[in-house]
């Protein structure tokens, strides 16, 4: 089984962003995760982005109660929205940073991180420990607009918005990555049939996801004219389940931290044209997904 953390965002509504984006794809993908045999979820470990750390926290723990949870903060009362009762379970008293850390020391190479949020916890673990980016198997990043716009603006996906110096630490820190940007999710959608079928489904996950999912897609008719919902996170969860609906290509990424195009991701492979030559050589390479079978994925999310 492959061992998994997902690094998450979870919950409605977002104190930080503009538009305002909520994370029942953080949700979906955390369920596939849960339904999937071929893993084992070793932890969540929660980031602001959608909403600030102590709600996801809050959020994470609802999703799953048997879970090790790892967070920075501690005990949300009151935060939400939401109607869901405070859930039974605590976080664990361990940073998020010092969980996947140890995690990483404790199976070496064998640990998949799958990041549905702002990488702050990853650039914290980088930082903690230089030989992280080694130890860890996979990060499988759900980050940045590779030749397309942005969803926060025309430059800046969400997640890299969130934190773009973390951003450019995590890309450039040598570990074996597979970013999955806006090129692909905006091609993955979960459609207003699909939600009907989910409705139907005789599963506490499918009745869970359709209590919370009125937002997520009223935003999407709203904002991008469509019926339905990108599915973000569950398609970045899903490489880590199978890979086989993803191509990708290899280059470097880095990310622009200040400025009008802070959260700006610059995908390099110029290599591949060039041979060598490129004007970021011997910075470490990272993958980028270039192509998906969207009806794969939608299929593989439905079916879990
Ligand atoms: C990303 O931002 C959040 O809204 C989603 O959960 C996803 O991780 C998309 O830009
Ligand atoms: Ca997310």
């Amino acid at each position: 089984k492959k061992k998994v953390i997902i690094d998450t965002d979870p919950g409605i509504g977002s104190p930080l962003t503009e538009p305002l984006f909520d994370g029942a794809d953080d949700a979906m993908a955390i369920f596939v995760a849960l339904r999937s045999p071929e893993m084992e979820v070793l932890g969540l470990t929660t980031t602001f982005g959608n909403v600030h750390t102590a709600l996801a926290t809050r959020n994470a723990l609802h999703l799953h109660r048997k879970l090790r949870i790892a967070s920075f903060v501690h005990g949300s009362d009151g935060l939400g929205n939401q109607d869901f009762p405070p859930p039974a379970t605590k976080p664990v008293d361990q940073s998020a940073a010092a969980f996947l850390v140890e995690q990483a020391n404790l199976y070496p190479g064998q640990v998949t991180v799958v990041a549905l949020g702002p990488l702050t916890n990853l650039a914290l673990a980088v930082k903690f420990d230089p030989s992280f980016p080694k130890k860890i198997g996979q990060i499988i990043i759900l980050g940045g607009a590779y030749s397309v716009n942005g969803n926060v603006n025309p430059a800046a996906e969400a997640n890299i918005f969130g934190d773009p110096d973390a951003a450019d630490i995590v890309f450039t820190c040598g570990a074996d990555i597979l970013a999955v940007g806006l090129n692909i999710t905006h091609q993955v959608v979960l459609t207003d049939a699909d939600r009907e079928k989910l409705e139907q489904c005789d599963s506490k996950y499918a009745r869970y996801l359709c209590k919370i999912m009125g937002i997520y897609f009223d935003y999407h008719k709203d904002a991008y004219f469509i019926k339905g919902v990108y599915l973000h996170d569950p398609t970045t969860l899903i490489a880590a389940v199978n890979p086989s609906p993803l191509t990708y290509t290899e280059g470097v990424v880095r990310v622009q931290t200040v400025g009008l195009t802070k959260g700006l991701t610059v995908f390099d492979n110029t290599k591949k044209r060039y041979g060598e030559i490129t004007a970021w050589t011997g910075m470490p390479t990272v993958k980028v997904a270039v192509t998906v079978d969207a009806s794969a994925v939608v299929e593989l999310m439905m079916q879990r």
